[in-house]
């Protein structure tokens, strides 16, 4: 059974509703929560739930708890009308699309929090703790609302999808949690809602990001670099020879974001950096002391 006939629902008593009618029917639910700005490393979560799922749920919600500056809330791009295509087109069976007031009522007071390096570190560290406050505490409302099998997030937020596997194996809350490669354009540069932002320069000079990172991860695979330090250094180089200076680029065991020690296991080599005005985030994952290390692009 597969239904792929988009509405827009925008509040949550609405959309209880019409995932329960679907569930007595017997249909399996995926959910892909955005801030919307779809592109098509969405457009890659949503299809891939529409191929495992009966029911997909796409959450349109630019969320003002995890914005640690109000111009980049303001400047967050919004198109609903052309969000709402972009999912059907993908095979989104709801969107839903609720307001402020829906998600936080005026007597809302609640946060779910993730403490250590997870959320300390990284971004965590540039944009304050608070920012993966917020974002814990809407993917758990929506979590809750949509109660879907299976929830889908990209990889190139790394981090995000670490701390929402943490919390919801901590919090008990039964879904599985996806995390799906990056969708990069053809030159490496990774799929992003702030691209749109980018001018025709700063987009060129932003290829530096995804340059450094896999230039980073050669050095790990051709043993040319011994320690992360020396790792991290290839990776600044090249972004400092385009003229960007990076907040971080962090070599980390990839699934506790400590600082990595050695060259040995899963690492995360990430980097973020504002170009143009935009702040952009990339990474890689690599399993380094391996004859040939792979990198996940
Ligand atoms: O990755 C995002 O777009 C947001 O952080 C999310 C998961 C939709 C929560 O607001």
């Amino acid at each position: 059974m597969t239904e792929r006939i988009v509405q827009t629902i925008r509040t949550v008593p609405e959309l209880r509703d019409a995932i329960a009618a679907r569930r007595a029917n017997g249909a399996t639910v995926g959910f892909v929560p955005t801030m919307g700005a779809l592109h098509s490393g969405h457009c890659a979560l949503i299809e891939r739930a529409a191929r495992e799922h009966d029911v997909v749920v796409v959450s349109i919600f630019v969320n003002p708890t995890q914005f640690n500056k109000a111009e980049d809330l303001e400047q967050y791009p919004r198109d609903e009308q052309g969000d709402a295509n972009a999912a059907a087109s993908a095979g989104a069976t709801i969107c839903f699309t609720p307001s402020v007031e829906e998600i936080y009522p005026t007597d809302f007071a609640s946060s779910v929090r993730v403490r250590g390096p997870l959320t300390e570190t990284l971004e965590g560290q540039e944009r304050g703790v608070g920012h993966f406050d917020g974002m814990a505490t809407v993917v758990t409302i929506l979590l809750n609302v949509v109660a879907p099998d299976v929830v889908y997030f990209g990889a190139k937020d790394a981090q995000q999808a670490l701390v929402v596997r943490r919390f919801t194996a901590d919090l008990r809350i039964p879904v599985e949690v996806v995390t799906a490669d990056t969708v990069r354009d053809a030159d490496g540069l990774a799929l992003s809602s702030r691209n749109a932002r980018l001018s025709a320069g700063g987009r060129e000079q932003a290829l530096a990001i995804s340059a450094g990172l896999q230039a980073a991860a050669e050095a790990i695979s051709d043993g040319s670099a011994t320690s992360p330090k020396d790792v991290a250094a290839v990776g600044v180089e090249r972004l400092r020879a385009a003229g960007i200076t990076p907040e971080y680029f962090a070599i980390t065991d990839a699934e506790t974001l400590e600082p990595a020690r050695q060259l040995s296991g899963k690492l995360l080599i990430a980097c973020a950096a504002t170009v143009d005005g935009v702040r952009l985030i990339d990474n890689l994952t690599v399993i380094a002391n391996r004859e040939a290390a792979t990198a996940n692009r």
